[in-house]
């Protein structure tokens, strides 16, 4: 790698350092798992709407919903894998970064949409549990924070030549934001076995 590129590169790994560490220190703390006191009313309320009440009521929309939300994160998570191996160095090393960024995008923004989409009508059925459970927001919190790295991963590789190789430091960004989307999973799995 030539001297120009690391120059380019460093700011995108430091602040991927920084938010690393802000995480870390939330986690450590307990505040990834803190219900936010402002909305226990709106959580509350949300049950009792008439279309919240109608999928709970009915015997196939949430098993259906339940089903295409776990889909979805097939898809979701095969395209974050992708991002992350190639940050890492550890696959598809023959592709530029900007084309493997680019490729998976789509399946990304899709999958994200489709899971948004699938886990509302969940939360809207069950939204007084999911208020009052530690581990719906520490998924959401997870969630919220390996968001911001894979944006910021994904705008990184966008920007590199196709000769460039991510800096050494960026397998320390791929194994940490791994970890962060286990605990999106492991945690959403508990809220259900848990709460
Ligand atoms: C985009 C916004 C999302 C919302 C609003 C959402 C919401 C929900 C809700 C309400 C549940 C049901 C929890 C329960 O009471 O059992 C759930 C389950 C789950 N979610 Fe999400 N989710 C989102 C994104 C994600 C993402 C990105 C992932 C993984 C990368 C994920 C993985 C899961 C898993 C593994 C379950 C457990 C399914 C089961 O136990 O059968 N969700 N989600």
């Amino acid at each position: 790698m030539n001297r120009a590129d690391m120059t380019t590169q460093r700011p995108w790994l430091y602040t991927q350092f920084a938010i690393i560490a802000a995480a870390v220190v939330l986690w450590w703390f307990g505040w990834f798992g803190v219900p936010p006191a402002p909305f226990e009313a709106f959580f509350v309320s949300m049950e009792t709407w008439p279309v919240s009440k109608a999928i709970g009521e009915s015997l196939w929309i949430y098993p259906l919903v339940q089903a295409l939300h776990l889909v979805a994160m097939a898809f979701f998570m095969g395209a974050v894998m992708l991002v992350n191996l190639r940050l890492m160095g550890l696959g598809l090393t023959q592709t530029p970064l900007a084309q493997v960024a680019r490729s998976a995008a789509p399946w990304i923004i899709g999958g994200l949409v489709a899971m948004f989409l699938t886990g509302l009508p969940q939360l809207m059925q069950n939204s007084s549990r999911e208020y009052y459970s530690e581990y719906f927001w520490r998924k959401m919190s997870f969630l919220l924070v390996s968001l911001i790295m894979l944006t910021i991963s994904m705008r990184f590789m966008t920007r590199q030549s196709d000769s460039a190789a991510a800096p050494s430091g960026f397998k320390i960004v791929g194994v940490a934001a791994l970890v962060f989307w286990a605990n999106v999973i492991i945690a959403a799995r508990l809220i259900g076995l848990f709460t």
